[in-house]
C-alpha cells in the first residue's frame, strides 16, 4: 500500500474533489471484516473471532460504520447539493455472517443520510454456509436487490483445497432461495486454476453455475497472494503453483461455455446475461464514479482523491470514537463536532495519473476506449495491438480499442502500453 499523505482529522476533501461532483454518480462500499474461518488463498482484510479476541466486535464495527456514514454525509454535503446513492455494495469478509440486523441498519443509514436513487442497485456478498431463506427474505425486505455468492467450484476436492466449508449443493440451493425471495440479480463467483483442478472439473462448475439460473458469473483465476497459507503450501512444494498456460486455457474455456449459454463478457472476468445484469457498482469503480468505502481498510475515491481507512477493526472503531489507537490526524487535531475520519492516508491524483488509470480500467471493459483520446505513443501501441489481432477490427474501424478474446488474456500488458 502506498504511503500517501495524511487525511485531515475532519475528513475534509481538497477543492478538486468537489469540481463536477453533481455530474458524477455516488456509490457506497460497506466492508464487513469478519469470517468464520479464513480460506487459505485469501488475503482480504478480514478476521476470525479467534484472531480478533476482545479487541473488536460486530457491535463496535457497526457503531463505527454508522458513524462513518454520518461523516460521509457531512463531508460530501459540504458540496451544497446532496446526491443520492446510485449503488451500494456490502462486501467482505462475510456479510452473511453478521446477519440481517446490521446489514439492514447500514442500508437504512445510507438511505436516511443520502437517499437511494430510483432503481438503485443494492448488493450484498454472501457465503453459502451462512445464508438461508430467512436471511434472504429479511435482506430483500430491507431493500437489497442483488446477491453475490461465493461458490468457487462444484468439485468437492477443489473446495477442500480452497478451505471452503460449504458444499456446491448448498451454493446452488442459495441461488434458488434468492430467486424465491425476489432478488432481481444473482451472481456466482468461481475460482479456476486451483492446484489439481482439471478442465473437466472447471467445465462442470461453469455448467452448474449456468444451470442455476443466475444472471451474472465472475470467474477469477486463483492468485497466490504473498503471506497466505496457500503461498506457504506452494513455497514448500506441498501444492504446485497454478500454471499460466493452464490459467489462460481455463479463461478460454469459461468464455466459450458462457458465450454458448448466452452470457456476454463485459469486463475481463465478468459475464452477464444482459446489460441490466451487469454490476453497476463495479462499473462505477471502472468508469471514474465517486465511491465512499465505509469500514476498516476500505478505500474511497471522490473526484481524483483516493484515501484508505485504518485496517484493523479495533483501530477503525477507536478512530471514529476518539479512543486510542486511532488514525494519526484524528489523534493530533480532533474536530470540533466529534466526527473524526478513520482515514489512514490519501493521495490526490494529478491529471496524468487519472488519464493512465482511466485507460488501465476502461480497456478491460467491453466498451473499450476511444483511440483518439490516447497520446501519440499510445495510439501507435494501439495500432500495433490491432495489427497483432489483440483489438477487435470492427470496433477499430469505429475508432475504439476493444480487446479480442486473445487480447483479454493480455489485458493489463496491452493497457499499460496504451498509457504511453
Ligand atoms: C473476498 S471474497 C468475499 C466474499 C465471500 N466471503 C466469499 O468468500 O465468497 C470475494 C471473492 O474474491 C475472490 N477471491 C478472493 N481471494 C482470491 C484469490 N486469491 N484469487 C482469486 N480469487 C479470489 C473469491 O472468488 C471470492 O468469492
Ligand atoms: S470467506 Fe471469503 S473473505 Fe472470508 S476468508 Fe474466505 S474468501 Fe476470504
Amino acid at each position: 500500500m502506498p504511503d500517501g499523505d495524511p487525511v485531515p482529522a475532519d475528513g475534509s476533501l481538497p477543492d478538486q474533489a468537489y469540481v463536477g461532483m453533481a455530474q458524477r454518480s455516488l456509490s457506497f462500499y460497506l466492508h464487513v471484516p469478519f469470517c468464520a474461518t479464513r480460506c487459505g488463498y485469501c488475503d482480504f482484510n478480514t478476521y476470525t473471532a479467534g484472531e480478533l479476541g476482545t479487541a473488536a466486535s460486530p457491535q463496535s464495527w457497526l457503531d463505527a460504520a454508522l458513524t462513518e456514514i454520518d461523516l460521509a454525509a457531512k463531508v460530501l454535503g459540504a458540496a451544497g447539493d446532496q446526491r443520492m446513492a446510485s449503488t451500494v455494495f456490502v462486501g467482505g469478509g462475510t456479510p452473511s455472517l453478521v446477519g440481517a440486523g446490521p446489514l439492514s441498519a447500514l442500508l437504512d443509514a445510507v438511505r436516511d443520510r443520502f437517499g437511494l436513487a430510483p432503481g438503485a442497485e443494492v448488493t450484498t456478498e454472501a457465503n453459502p454456509e451462512s445464508t438461508d431463506p430467512e436471511l434472504l427474505g429479511q435482506l430483500r425486505a430491507a431493500g437489497y436487490t442483488r446477491l453475490s455468492l461465493g461458490m468457487q467450484s462444484t468439485s468437492r476436492r477443489v473446495l477442500e483445497i480452497l478451505d471452503r466449508t460449504h458444499t456446491a449443493g448448498r451454493a446452488l440451493d442459495v441461488v434458488g432461495w434468492a430467486r424465491s425471495a425476489g432478488f432481481e440479480h444473482v451472481n456466482l463467483d468461481l475460482i479456476y486454476g486451483t492446484p489439481g483442478e482439471t478442465d473437466a472439473e472447471f467445465a462442470e462448475s461453469l455448467r452448474a453455475a449456468v444451470d442455476s439460473g443466475v444472471d451474472h458469473i465472475s470467474a477469477y483465476s486463483l492468485i497466490v497472494e504473498p503471506g497466505t497459507r496457500l503461498a506457504r503450501q506452494v513455497r514448500t512444494g506441498l501444492l504446485p503453483m497454478p500454471d499460466d498456460d493452464v490459467l489462460a486455457d481455463r479463461y478460454l474455456l469459461a468464455d466459450a461455455a458462457l458465450t454458448a449459454a448466452e452470457f456476454d463478457w463485459y469486463e475481463v472476468p465478468n459475464w452477464a446475461r444482459d446489460e441490466s445484469a451487469r454490476c453497476r457498482h463495479n462499473l462505477a469503480y471502472w468508469t471514474g464514479g465517486d465511491w465512499w468505502g465505509i469500514g476498516p481498510g476500505a478505500h474511497s475515491h471522490v473526484g481524483g482523491v483516493r484515501w484508505w481507512n485504518v485496517k484493523h477493526p479495533s483501530a477503525y472503531a477507536a478512530a471514529l470514537t476518539g479512543q486510542p489507537p486511532m488514525a494519526p490526524a484524528a489523534r493530533d487535531h480532533p474536530p470540533a463536532d466529534g466526527l473524526r475520519s478513520p482515514g489512514y492516508a490519501r493521495e490526490v491524483l494529478d491529471p496524468d495519473a487519472r488519464r493512465m488509470e482511466d485507460i488501465l480500467l476502461r480497456l478491460r471493459l467491453r466498451d473499450g476506449i476511444e483511440v483518439a483520446g490516447l497520446l501519440p505513443a499510445g495510439r501507435e501501441a494501439a495500432r500495433a495491438a490491432a495489427a497483432d489481432g489483440l483489438l477487435d477490427p470492427d470496433s477499430w474501424t469505429r475508432g475504439r480499442a476493444v480487446l479480442t478474446l486473445r487480447g483479454r488474456l493480455l489485458a493489463d500488458g496491452i493497457a499499460l502500453q496504451l498509457t504511453d
